[in-house]
Formats: C-alpha cells, sequence, structure tokens
C-alpha cells in the first residue's frame, strides 16, 4: 500500500509530537510547565477514599450535576456556556474541526505549538503574527482590520514569553464580526489578570480556554472552553462523548471543594518565580523577560 494514497500530505510531513522523559532518574523536567508540588500524602488518603466508590464499568455518568454547580461558582459562568475537554488541547481540536476550512488561523510566533500543529493538520491556512521583538507583544498592525474571516489564538499570558498581550489589542479584534478571538487562559492563575469570562455576554465572538493542567493536575487532562451558548451548542455536536473519563470528572469535584490547597501552591510559585526573576536579572550574561506565567524566558547574550 502506497501511504501517500491515503494520508493526508499535512499528516505525512509532520513530525510525532516529542513528549520527554519522567522518572527518579530526571532531577529536574521544566519542559511541559507543569506544576512542582505533588498532592499531599493528608489529602491523598482522603481523595483516595472519594473516587474509589466511581463506577468504572460505567460510561461517565452524563449528569455530573455536582461538578457543573462547583465549576459554575469557580468560574463564574453557567453550564450554557461551557463544554469540557480531555485537556484544553483537545478543545483546540474541537474549534478547528468546527470551522469552515477558508477561515484564516492566525497564530502568534512564538506561542504555544499546538495551535499551528492543529491547524496545520487540519489543512487551513495558517498566518503567523510576528510578536514585538523586545516585548513579545501583538503587533499595532491589527488595528487595521481585515475584510477575510478570522480566527486568532492569543495564549494570555503567552506561552513562552510570559507577557499578557495588550488588552486594548485583543478588544478591538473582538470588535470585528468578522474574527473569532480565542484566549487562552492557561496561566492566568499565576498572572493576577481580570478573566476574560467576565466579557463573554459582551462579545459573542469570544473563546476562552482554560486548563487544570497548569495548577497541578496535568495528569488527569481537564479543560474547558467558555463561549456564548450559541457557540457553545454548536462544538457540543462535534465533542465525542464521554471524553472525559469518570476518574477525572470525580477528581476535578474532590479537588475544587479543597481548591485551598492548590491556591497555596500558585502563590507559592508566583513568589518564587518573582525571586528567580530578580536573581537571573543580575546575571550579566542572560537578558531575562518578565514573565506572568510559571516560567521565565531567558536570552543568552553573545559568547554565552
Ligand atoms: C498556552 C497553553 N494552552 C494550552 C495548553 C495545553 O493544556 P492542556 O494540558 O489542558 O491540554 C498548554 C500546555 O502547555 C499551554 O501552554
Amino acid at each position: 500500500m502506497e501511504l501517500n494514497n491515503f494520508i493526508k500530505e499535512s499528516v505525512i510531513k509532520l513530525n510525532p509530537y516529542v513528549v520527554n522523559k519522567t522518572g527518579p532518574e530526571i532531577s529536574v523536567k521544566l519542559d511541559a510547565n507543569e506544576s512542582n508540588y505533588a498532592v499531599p500524602g493528608r489529602l491523598k488518603k482522603k481523595y483516595a477514599d472519594f473516587i474509589k466508590s466511581t463506577p468504572v464499568n460505567l460510561y461517565p455518568d452524563s449528569d455530573y450535576s455536582k461538578l457543573l454547580v462547583l465549576l459554575e461558582n469557580f468560574f463564574g459562568a453557567p453550564p450554557k456556556n461551557f463544554i469540557f475537554g480531555n485537556g484544553s488541547d483537545e478543545l483546540i481540536l474541537t474549534i478547528l474541526l468546527s470551522l469552515k476550512k477558508d477561515v484564516v488561523v492566525n497564530v502568534p510566533e512564538p506561542s504555544f505549538s499546538m495551535y499551528g500543529i492543529i491547524a496545520g493538520y487540519s489543512d487551513f491556512k495558517v498566518n503567523r503574527i510576528k510578536l514585538g521583538q523586545d516585548n513579545f507583544d501583538l503587533p499595532g498592525g491589527l488595528r487595521k482590520g481585515s475584510s477575510r474571516r478570522n480566527i486568532y489564538f492569543l495564549s494570555c499570558p503567552n506561552n513562552p514569553t510570559g507577557n499578557y498581550f495588550n488588552p486594548e489589542i485583543i478588544k478591538f479584534l473582538l470588535e470585528y464580526d468578522n474574527n473569532l478571538v480565542v484566549v487562552d487562559e492557561a496561566y492566568i492563575d499565576f498572572s493576577g489578570r481580570e478573566t476574560f469570562i467576565k466579557s463573554l455576554r459582551k462579545y459573542r465572538n469570544l473563546i476562552v480556554l482554560r486548563t487544570f493542567s497548569k495548577i497541578g493536575m496535568a495528569g488527569l487532562r481537564f479543560g474547558l472552553l467558555f463561549a456564548g451558548a450559541g457557540l457553545i451548542r454548536e462544538f457540543r455536536k462535534i465533542k465525542l462523548p464521554f471524553n472525559v473519563n469518570s476518574l477525572t470528572l470525580k477528581s476535578i469535584e474532590f479537588f475544587l471543594e479543597n481548591f485551598d490547597y492548590f491556591k497555596g501552591n500558585i502563590e507559592k510559585t508566583v513568589r518564587q518565580r518573582d525571586k528567580l526573576f530578580g536573581t537571573l536579572s543580575k546575571l550579566d550574561f542572560i537578558k531575562t523577560y518578565p514573565s506572568e506565567a510559571t516560567f521565565i524566558l531567558i536570552e543568552l547574550k553573545n559568547n554565552t
């Protein structure tokens, strides 16, 4: 069989996503921006007791009424405004599966690689937006607007640069009916910024992504997509049934009820990030970029 006769060219030319090793022999692992903090022993026992009755012979409960209430209180948006995903990666795919192929996918460069990868193998035209050289902000030229239909994927704060894009430019993009704007808030808990979830009523073309991965639950693979009820109705048609497993749903319920522990770790991470930034900034052989996320971008100066 000739693979090229069956497999799309956009897939053939891709390399698989490389997941680096974890384990006791790896003392420092920074590449996936996971939380450093494991669930402590005292909470682990309570957690194990809580999830042990989950009926794994059955599909995940399609009711999740308790979890929905907890999520509504946590994020301040009712269930008609969100869907779950197996991580927010899956929700990026859900969005792109639902779009017409003539929508241009706009991705800042540098930014989170999965936007471009998923758009590429889904055969969209991908437009790379070069970020400002010094501050990695969105270019002011975006304010000119565009007559074509666009979707923008904006990681706020941005991975890997750590800055938060100018909110005025984001709002400008949202004012255009020709644009869909995805504000990916994977790192917002470390930034002190106000969530765009609060702007859902104002903008029907706004989509907000959230994930539990960066605040200590990456292994559970749980993300959410927030949007107006019209978009959510369409995305629900694309989303696979039972895409999030029962143990994850039960775990998220447990951890939302015990969120103080995660909150403490978020605050600790921010303090340590700022301390590390201060220390790195004193070294004259590197340039350090301010970060509102869980990582710090550095640049080695010449001859280093
Ligand atoms: C900006 C951004 N969005 C989304 C994700 C993916 O998150 P999840 O683990 O929920 O798929 C990441 C992970 O690194 C990220 O950096």
